[in-house]
């Protein structure tokens, strides 16, 4: 995989297909998880040609973080572009802090967990309301001119926190929630970013997983936050997309991360994954070519 999508006005490279890591270690947010199968899950992605390992403190207070950097140990360091962030405070409930002094311990701390020299991608994961947004980033800024992370991020802040925070022009990219199903961000906030040379990364690509197809009419109970109607909508759009899929002889999920891969908006998708089998399949998606006719039939689809 040839890293080909700079992050920001970083010097930051990395392929347009990253992993999600929440269910690697991440305990305290998913019931049933083994740490054999989240290190198997990151070692398939990096063997695999995957390029970006997206992880956070709070995916397992730490856990996810140190399973990465166990299994990193026995991989070539530049081939590949880690992304963690903090900002939920383990001495308060886990609240969003911002506080200068807070993010640069914090990223002393991952750099420990994750066992490297440097982070490529730090963000702040949450805002808190009291730290102005510029002395936060700010606070990442000299973490990237000490050379111990690469580039700069912010995660779940609105269209006016981001504008806040990138007062100096100094955030490279920006992870906030997007799918097909969730698009609020087509209308301001991409454009926003573009004018500001600001990468997008898109968290939640599968929509928890609907997206891949695997679900059905009968399972609209899981997925509480659709109506009846939405739902059955999602079904018969997925119906078209296999049609589609089909062609290219790839599964549904392979056909819509293809579709992120191929949306200019998107800098790079993170698919999560449980096990190492689906890291495999969604790793195809690198190799499915949608036509532009099948880019705008998927884009009008949702
Ligand atoms: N910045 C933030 O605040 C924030 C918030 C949320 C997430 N994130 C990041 O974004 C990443 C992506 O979000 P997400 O993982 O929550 O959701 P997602 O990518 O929309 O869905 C991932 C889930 O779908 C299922 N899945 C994945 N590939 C599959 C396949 N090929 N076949 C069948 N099922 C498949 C797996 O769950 P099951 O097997 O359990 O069904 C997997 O955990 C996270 O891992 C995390 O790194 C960031």
């Amino acid at each position: 995989m040839v890293n080909s999508v700079k992050i920001g006005k970083s010097d930051v490279l990395s392929g347009p297909l990253g992993l999600g890591t929440n269910k690697v270690g991440g305990h305290n947010l998913f019931d049933g998880l083994k740490d054999e199968d989240g290190a198997e899950v990151v070692k398939t992605a990096l063997n695999d040609g995957i390029s970006l390992l997206d992880t956070a403190f709070m995916y397992g207070l730490g856990k996810s973080e140190e399973i990465i950097g166990d299994v990193t140990q026995n991989f070539d360091r530049s081939k590949f572009v880690i992304a963690s962030k903090a900002a939920q405070d383990p001495n308060n409930d886990l609240k969003p802090n911002n506080d200068p002094k807070f993010l640069t311990k914090s990223i002393d701390e991952a750099l420990e967990r994750l066992k490297t020299d440097y982070i490529d991608i730090f963000y702040i994961h949450f805002p808190d309301d009291h730290t102005p947004k510029a002395e936060a980033v700010d606070a990442l800024a000299q973490a990237k001119k000490a050379g111990k992370i690469r580039a700069i991020g912010i995660s779940n802040f609105t269209l006016d926190q981001i504008k806040e925070a990138n007062a100096d022009d100094q955030v490279d990219v920006v992870e906030n929630h997007y799918s097909l199903l969730h698009r609020d961000a087509e209308k301001e906030v991409f454009p926003y970013l573009k004018a500001n040379h600001i990468s997008f990364v898109p968290y939640f690509p599968l929509a928890s997983g609907l997206l891949t197809g695997k679900y059905h009419q009968n399972d609209a109970g899981k997925f509480s936050q659709f109506s009846t109607d939405e739902f059955s909508n999602i079904i018969a759009s997925l119906a078209r997309v296999k049609a589609i899929a089909d062609k290219h002889q790839a599964t549904i999920a392979q056909t819509i991360l293809a579709w992120y891969i191929a949306n200019p908006n998107i800098a790079v998708v993170i698919p999560g994954a449980r096990l190492p089998e689906q890291v495999d399949s969604n790793a195809k998606a690198l190799d499915v070519q949608l036509s532009q006719a099948e880019f705008n039939e998927i884009d009008q689809l949702f």
